[in-house]
């Protein structure tokens, strides 16, 4: 456990990053750097003892401002719109790629030594295997995916150069309470849990056949807290290593709320992939990581 240290989390006023700020406040000073672009400080409002910085990660000078006298960078703050980053590559890059050298460049001026990326499970694009190793071959499908296999590099490079501790965590399909579900392209438990407790049908892209691993957000924290404290630099997978069709999913979800949803099914989205699944040997070997919370008791929190 982290304890007296001084954390930066940026994009802690989105989903992922607010749960971190919330479980690192007690005990830590906590800052957050958000622009709110998808973020909402209603997510923060429960967290008291933090400092809220509206900046943007694009903002060289201020980033390198506020980095100052920290101890531990986690850099969740991206812009996480995948089909946004295939009409607009340049926006997509300019948060994505150059706001995390900005923080990386900022932790080099500031001697900060440990830096923790959210990274993703979309630099493998389609398995050729699972479930998926760190070492699958990578096959970034959109240019928000290039983006995130070039920030790692990125951290293995400030790593070799400065020594400064990057870990990269490759989050597969993160759940849990505060996710948005205004847009069709958020996560997909969120928008299924928003249809079924509004009575509303549940569109599925596709056969609904496809799987996915779906990691509980706290399982999450848990992760980057262990890979700050680890002393390591790396590239790790953060998933349940279990997966679930969506009509499995569907089913659980239903089956919570003791109902019977009308689902939809519409023509397969271009890029989706068929299935997913993390290998989570690595994370568990070298940064003690066991995921905890089942699916079905995060769904109930979700939806109860
Ligand atoms: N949710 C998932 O399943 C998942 C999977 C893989 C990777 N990730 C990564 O995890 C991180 C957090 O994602 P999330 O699901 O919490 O999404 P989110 O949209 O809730 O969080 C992203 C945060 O970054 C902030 N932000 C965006 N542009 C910014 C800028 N220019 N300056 C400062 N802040 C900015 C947003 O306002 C938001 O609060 C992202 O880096 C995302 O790519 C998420």
């Amino acid at each position: 456990m982290l304890k007296g240290k001084n954390i930066i989390v940026t994009g802690g006023a989105g989903f992922i990053g607010s749960h971190i700020a919330e479980a690192l406040a007690p005990g830590n000073s906590v800052k957050i750097i958000d622009n709110l672009y998808t973020g909402l400080k209603s997510n923060i409002g429960s967290v008291k003892e933090f400092e809220f910085c509206n900046a943007d990660i694009t903002d060289r000078e201020r980033i390198a401002k506020e980095l100052r006298e920290i101890d531990i960078v986690f850099h969740e703050g991206a812009n996480v719109r995948i089909p946004d980053s295939i009409k607009n590559p340049q926006f997509d890059a300019t948060v994505n790629i150059i706001g995390t050298l900005n923080v990386l460049e900022a932790s080099r001026i500031n001697d900060i030594q440990n830096v923790v990326f959210a990274a993703s499970t979309s630099v493998y694009g389609d398995p050729v295997e699972l479930p998926m190793t760190e070492g699958h071959p990578l096959n970034p499908k959109s240019p928000y995916a290039v983006g995130k296999r070039a920030c790692e590099d990125y951290m293995k490079i400030y790593n070799e150069l400065y020594g400064i501790k990057t870990v990269c965590l490759r989050y597969f399909n993160v759940y849990g309470p505060r996710q948005r579900a205004d847009s069709p392209y958020s996560g997909v438990i969120s928008i299924f849990a928003d249809r079924l407790k509004n009575g509303k049908e549940v569109i599925v892209y596709g056969d609904g056949e496809q799987s996915r691993d779906f990691v509980n957000v706290k399982d999450v924290v848990t992760a980057n807290i262990l890979a700050a404290g680890s002393g390591r630099s790396g590239i790790y997978n953060v998933g349940s290593g279990t997966e679930i069709t969506l009509n499995g999913l569907i089913k659980m979800m239903a089956g919570i709320l003791k109902l019977k949803p009308e689902v939809v099914y519409r023509k397969k989205r271009q890029g989706d992939v068929r299935r997913s699944l993390a290998d989570l040997t690595k994370i568990k070997k070298e940064l003690g990581f066991e995921p905890e919370i089942r699916l079905e008791e995060g769904l109930r929190e979700v939806l109860l």
